[in-house]
């Protein structure tokens, strides 16, 4: 990719799934990666599988805004302005809507729309300030089709397409690009959720028109390209990358 060699990217959830892979092949790009992720361990293990040896791991939950700014004041210290922020973390159980209860959504909303907000609102200031940054928010088709038994979790990533196209619009003129990548089901633990014992996981490889759930090295190429000079005249748009299960 064109220009991504030597970015400084914060990248969360880098600990598990998604997330770790995208960790790994940004630092094979040549990156420098900031995890930021709850799993200590998780995050410790992705950085010193980086590439490169300048990987940095940090305890944080996406939702604190003090543990967020710490984190992010730290790796900007060490490694220097932030170029690029990769929103991975999320989580969800399934549950039917009517079974859910406010700590339920309380839970939900916390982790996938009020953490990718609070990263936005910590590190994106400073990608406006200097004139220039790329963020790839990792929504869901979900938010775009539905997905019975993830209402909640539906609406938060619904909720990041049209956050990502706002501040899309409002940031374009300071020179910070903002895009969405949906995945498909993809075999990480999050899915392992949903699927464990149900059969579910197999009637949805049968019903994807590329026969095979995703594997986290899907989307890999897609954020990696987001992030790069590659994509400069591309903003505020939402790319599924689901082996054709949607077609939006
Ligand atoms: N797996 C799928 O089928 C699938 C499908 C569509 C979208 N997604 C999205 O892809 C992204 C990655 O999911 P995955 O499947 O790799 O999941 P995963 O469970 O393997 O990894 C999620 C990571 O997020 C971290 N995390 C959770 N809450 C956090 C918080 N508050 N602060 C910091 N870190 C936190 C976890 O510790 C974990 O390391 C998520 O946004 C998810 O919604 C996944």
């Amino acid at each position: 990719m064109r220009g991504l060699s030597g970015k400084r990217i914060i990248l969360t959830g880098g600990a598990s799934g998604i997330g770790r892979a995208t960790a790994l092949r940004l630092a094979e790009e040549g990156c420098i990666v900031g995890i930021f992720d709850l799993n200590e361990a998780g995050a410790v293990e992705t950085a010193a599988s980086c590439a490169g040896g300048q990987a940095m791991a940090f305890t944080v939950d996406i939702a604190d805004r003090a543990q967020v700014t710490a984190a992010m004041e730290t790796f900007e210290r060490e490694r220097g302005p932030t170029d690029g922020l990769a929103n991975i973390a999320g989580w969800d159980t399934p549950v039917a809507f009517l079974d859910t209860d406010d700590a339920f959504w309380e839970k939900v909303i916390r982790i996938n729309l009020h953490g990718p907000m609070m990263m936005h609102h910590v590190v994106v200031r400073g990608m406006a300030q200097r004139g220039s940054g790329r963020v790839v928010n990792v929504a869901s088709d979900a938010g775009r089709v539905g997905s019975s038994g993830e209402s909640v979790y539906s609406a938060c990533k619904g909720g990041i397409i049209a956050f990502t196209k706002t501040l899309a619009r409002e940031l374009a003129r300071k020179g910070v690009t903002l895009n969405a990548l949906c995945p498909g089901p993809t075999d990480t633990p999050l899915f392992e959720n949903f699927t464990t014992g149900t059969g579910i996981g197999e009637a949805l490889a049968r019903a994807i028109p590329l026969r095979r759930i995703g594997q986290p090295g899907d989307y890999t190429g897609m954020i990696a390209f987001l992030l790069s000079d590659d994509a400069a005249y591309m903003t505020g748009q939402t790319i599924s990358v689901s082996g054709g299960l949607t077609m939006v």
